[in-house]
């Protein structure tokens, strides 16, 4: 029997020793979300983060779970997470960094549609200056009927789907995803009321032979296009997120990094690569287009 569980995998495969630890320990850490997510208390924990948005006990559990996890590999020297306002130093002796979005669509809980985490993985010490291009690995995990664990590293993208057992077994190598789109998931529509450009793009999908599917949780709505290999996701500016509202770092840095490798592009709302993005803040915030590039080049056109 191959050896198709996530350690076994990664190391086979003569990926580099700490970070195969640091994704593994990730991977592990979620096994924890997931079931803090199926039976956790939903109540609010009474605190804010930094966007002045009510951190539900679940956001904070995470954050803990992911932290504390990381803290003991040794192999991370800071970590900045969504719900901490500074970066942390973990260890002033090692040598990667962490970016995390440790509970993405935490709104939709109550709702019980998927939820995930998203990290960003770079070899080096902090954040300030480094571009998208600069990680080593960035990952997810989507946390839905099934937990699913995500990885890019070198040149590959492999999915691992948790099995009954609660291990994490190879469910595709190599994703790649195609140039034509079959599916839209236009994210921030009420940004058409403004934006007649935005308004043309969403009636430019509607008129093609395209499935509309948005679930409000950028993790399933990104996953969906791996998943199945095609597909477009957009969150553009309008007054209320001038610069759009999902965060570089934590959450469109690491999904652009996995789109780079499958052959999907993911560019801001102006057509710049958000790879090329350099982090100025650690919340600093884009607007992304992510999916087949057939579909990205329209849409670029649309926009500008
Ligand atoms: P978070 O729960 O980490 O704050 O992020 C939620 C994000 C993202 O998952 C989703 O694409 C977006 O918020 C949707 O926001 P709106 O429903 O406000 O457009
Ligand atoms: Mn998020
Ligand atoms: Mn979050």
């Amino acid at each position: 029997m191959p050896l198709r569980l996530l350690n076994h995998f990664l190391s086979k495969e003569g990926f580099d020793k700490d970070l195969t630890r640091i994704l593994f320990t990730i991977a592990h850490a979620g096994k924890y979300v997931a079931h803090a997510i199926r039976t956790g208390d939903l109540g609010l924990a009474g605190t804010s983060n930094l966007y002045g948005e009510h951190q539900v006990a679940l956001d904070v559990l995470s954050d803990k779970i992911f932290t504390e996890h990381l803290k003991a590999t040794n192999l991370v020297y800071s970590i900045a997470s969504e719900e901490q306002d500074n970066e942390i130093v973990l260890n002033n002796k090692a040598a990667f960094s962490v970016a995390f979005d440790p509970l993405d669509g935490s709104s939709l809980i109550d709702t019980n549609l998927s939820v995930g985490s998203i990290f960003a993985i770079f070899k080096n010490q902090g954040f300030m200056g480094q571009k998208g291009r600069d990680m080593v690995a960035a990952c997810y995990l989507v946390y839905g009927p099934r937990t699913i664990f995500v990885c890019a590293l070198e040149d590959r993208v492999i999915e691992f789907t948790q099995n009954e057992l609660g291990e994490f077994v190879v469910s595709k190598d190599n994703i790649k995803v195609k140039s034509d789109s079959k599916t839209f998931s236009p994210g921030n529509l009420r940004a058409t009321i403004e934006r007649d450009d935005y308004s043309e793009l969403v009636s430019h999908w509607q008129k093609l032979p395209l499935t509309l599917r948005y679930s409000g949780g950028m993790v399933a709505d990104i996953h969906q296009i791996f998943s199945k290999e095609s597909g477009i996701f957009t969150y553009p500016s309008f007054s209320k997120y001038p610069n759009g509202k999902l965060r570089l770092l934590f959450e469109c840095a690491p999904f652009a990094f996995i789109a780079e490798k499958t052959g999907a592009l993911a560019v801001d709302e102006k057509g710049r690569e958000i790879l090329d993005i350099p982090v100025k803040e650690i919340h600093q915030r884009t607007t992304i287009m992510i999916g087949s590039s057939n579909e990205i080049g329209k849409a670029i056109d649309f926009l500008n």
